[in-house]
């Protein structure tokens, strides 16, 4: 992802969750983007410079007492542009570069109700971990 993508990678992220975060991306690109070091991804498809889709992800430590691993944390394709496999490159990108920071298992969390999502992560060999997520609502 480079800073002139961001334009692009907002507007995806709009449409997909109905919610434009113009500063939240602007605080991913500069963590993980031009600071990402060699635990924090951010990766975009092109096609003729134009963006298709994107990931986010990072390797945690030791988080929840687990052994480092690499989380994805956001993907998304542009309507137009899916189910041409552009995810599953993404996917394999971002696999590529946790690799390279030594970790050997990947996770993710998704919405319950996110059937699509589960669809894909599924056809990539995903499986339910062995945790289950708690919240508690404290306003
Ligand atoms: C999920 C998503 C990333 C998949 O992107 P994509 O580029 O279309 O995925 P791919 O073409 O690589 O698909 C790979 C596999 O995923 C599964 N899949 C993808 N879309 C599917 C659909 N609509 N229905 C069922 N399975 C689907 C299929 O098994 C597919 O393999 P196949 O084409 O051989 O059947 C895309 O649909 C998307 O952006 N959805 C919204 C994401 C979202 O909600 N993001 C917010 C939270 S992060």
């Amino acid at each position: 992802m480079q800073a002139d993508d961001l334009d692009q990678v907002i507007a995806i992220d709009a449409r997909v969750t109905g919610v434009e975060k113009t500063d939240y991306w602007y605080e991913v690109f500069h963590r993980y983007g031009t600071r990402g070091g060699r635990q924090r991804f951010c990766f975009v498809a092109e096609l003729d410079g134009a963006v298709e889709g994107f990931v986010v992800g990072e390797v945690r430590d030791w988080e929840f007492g687990e052994p480092p691993c690499g989380w994805v944390f956001g993907i998304s394709v542009r309507p137009e542009a899916r189910l041409g496999g552009v995810a599953t490159r993404l996917l394999e990108t971002i696999c590529g570069a946790f690799r390279s920071a030594g970790v050997t298992k990947v996770r993710t969390l998704i919405a319950r109700d996110n059937h699509l999502v589960l669809s894909f992560f599924r056809s990539q060999g995903m499986m339910a971990a062995p945790f289950i997520p708690l919240e508690i609502d404290i306003a």
